[in-house]
């Protein structure tokens, strides 16, 4: 098609869209007892409910600096270790420091599984979200409940699962908004 006038702009987005390649999300996580797992799972199926994404989800110690560049959007899930995401997870971020820059404007979110309540997952969802934003990427924050990301204690319930879904819903929607 020819380059669009002003008056025929929106004709033009519409046609362009539709022949767009997916929306690519990766979730990515780190878990030693399972917990942590749990809850990507049902991102990923949230992930799922939303048309023109596809989602691939690794461990994180599988994970490649490839997979994050080829990624619209990034949900990452750690355990929270001390307050904080675990060795792991950090380790693949001091590696793309390699990359640095080119993951700007990729929409990030977070999700973590802690020991209790109160004990550390807000600032384990930060210290992920920090490290997201540093790399220029996008979060969205959640007006009602869970404004960071997901935490649950130990292994997901039914409450904890549905935000999952929703959390990989949501981040899935946003990143179809951004490409
Ligand atoms: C090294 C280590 C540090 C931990 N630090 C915390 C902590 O600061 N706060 C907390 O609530 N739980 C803490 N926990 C508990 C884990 O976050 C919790 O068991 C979590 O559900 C494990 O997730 P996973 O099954 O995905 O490995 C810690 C566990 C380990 C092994």
């Amino acid at each position: 098609m020819n380059k669009p006038s002003l008056c025929n702009t929106h004709i033009y987005w519409n046609e362009n869209r539709g022949g767009m390649s997916k929306g690519k999300i990766l979730i990515v996580y780190d878990s030693e007892t399972g917990n942590t797992e749990k809850m990507a799972h049902a991102v990923e199926a949230g992930v799922k409910k939303v048309d023109n994404v596809d989602v691939i989800t690794k461990k994180v110690v599988e994970t490649n600096l490839d997979d994050l560049l080829a990624a619209d959007g990034i949900i990452i899930g750690s355990p929270t270790y001390y307050g904080l995401m675990s060795a792991k997870v950090k380790e693949l971020f001091d590696k793309s420091v390699k990359i640095h820059g080119k993951l700007e404007g990729k929409v990030g979110a977070a999700f973590t599984s802690a020991g209790g309540t109160a004990t550390g997952a807000e600032t384990t969802i930060f210290s992920i979200l920090e490290a997201m934003l540093v790399h220029g990427m996008v979060i969205q924050g959640r007006s009602s409940n869970k404004h960071y990301g997901v935490a649950c204690v130990s292994a997901p319930d039914e409450k904890a699962i549905q935000f999952c879904e929703e959390l990989g819903e949501r981040t899935a929607k946003l990143t179809i908004k951004m490409i």
